[in-house]
C-alpha cells in the first residue's frame, strides 16, 4: 500500500473528473479496510500540486461571465446541476489535499481518517450529480463553470487553521445553508432523482462541517487560543467578502459552528 500523502497526490494528479472519483473511492476504501483492520498506515509525505489537474471541459470563467439561468426551466436546473458536480469535484480534490498538504503538522490519525471519508463521499456526491445530468441529456463538462474554486486553497496553501476555518467553516458551510432552497426547486419539478441525490449530499455534508470545527478546535486548543477570535481573524484574511444570511443555524450548530461565529462576519455583524 503507498502511503496516504501518495494516495492524496495521485487523486490530485487525475485529470478526468469520473477517473478522479473512481480513484479516490478506490483510495478511501483501502485505507478504510486498513483502519478497520487495526493497522495504523503511514502518513507519508508528498509533493501536491499547486492546482489539481482538472479536464479540458468544462471551460472556467470568472464568476460574472457564467450566464445565469432560471431555475424553472430545464435548462436552468440543468445548469444547477452542473454548478453542483463542479463543487463537488473541487471538494474531492480540497479534502485530499488537506491531507497532503500539511504532512509537516503532527495530527491524530483520526484527522486523517476524517477527511479520508469526506473525501469519499464527495467522489459519490460528484458521480451523483454527473449521473443526473446524465439522465436530463447533459454531462459535466458541457456548461462553463466557475474558476476561482480553488482560490481558497491557494491563500491558505500553507496556513493549516486558515484552510479549515475558509473550506469546511464557512464554504461547505454555505452548502447547508443554500442546499434546502435547491432540494425544493427539484421538487417542485418533480425530478425524483436529483432530490434523492441531494438530500444524500445534505445530510452529509454536516459532518464534513463538523470535521472543520472538530479540527479547528483541536488546534486551537493545542496552541492555547480562543477559536472564536481565531477564526474571525482568519475569515477576515482568508475569506473575500461577508458572509451572507439567511443561515441555516439548526445544520450550522448539529456541525459544532455556533452563531457567535458567522453573524459577526456579515455586513451588518
Ligand atoms: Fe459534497
Ligand atoms: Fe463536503
Amino acid at each position: 500500500m503507498i502511503t496516504l500523502a501518495q494516495m492524496a497526490e495521485a487523486v490530485l494528479r487525475c485529470a478526468d473528473g469520473r477517473e478522479k472519483t473512481a480513484q479516490s473511492r478506490r483510495y478511501a476504501a483501502e485505507w478504510q479496510a486498513a483502519r478497520a483492520a487495526g493497522e495504523t498506515p503511514e502518513i507519508g509525505h508528498a509533493d501536491p500540486p499547486l492546482h489539481p489537474a482538472r479536464p479540458d471541459a468544462p471551460a472556467l470563467l470568472s464568476p460574472r461571465d457564467v450566464p445565469r439561468r432560471r431555475p424553472g426551466t430545464p435548462e436552468g436546473r440543468i445548469a444547477l446541476l452542473h454548478a453542483v458536480a463542479h463543487i463537488e469535484l473541487n471538494a474531492v480534490d480540497l479534502h485530499w489535499d488537506i491531507i497532503a498538504r500539511f504532512t509537516d503538522t503532527r495530527l491524530p490519525m483520526g484527522f486523517y481518517d476524517d477527511w479520508v471519508k469526506a473525501a469519499d463521499e464527495e467522489s459519490k456526491h460528484f458521480n451523483l450529480m454527473c449521473d443526473c445530468l446524465e439522465e436530463m441529456g447533459s454531462h459535466y463538462g458541457a456548461l462553463p463553470a466557475h474558476a476561482g474554486m480553488w482560490r481558497a486553497a491557494e491563500d491558505t496553501v500553507d496556513d493549516l487553521m486558515g484552510r479549515l476555518a475558509v473550506v469546511p467553516m464557512v464554504l461547505e458551510a454555505r452548502g447547508l445553508d443554500v442546499t434546502p432552497g435547491m432540494i425544493k426547486i427539484f421538487k417542485q419539478a418533480k425530478a425524483d432523482s436529483a432530490v434523492a441525490a441531494l438530500e444524500t449530499i445534505y445530510a452529509e455534508e454536516v459532518a464534513h462541517v463538523a470535521y472543520g470545527s472538530k479540527w479547528f478546535h483541536f488546534l486551537c486548543g493545542r496552541f492555547d487560543e480562543d477559536p472564536k477570535e481565531r477564526f474571525h481573524s482568519l475569515v477576515r484574511t482568508y475569506f473575500h467578502g461577508d458572509l451572507k444570511p439567511p443561515f441555516n443555524e439548526e445544520k450550522r450548530a448539529e456541525a459544532g459552528i455556533p452563531p457567535d461565529f458567522y453573524w459577526p462576519l456579515t455586513a451588518s455583524g
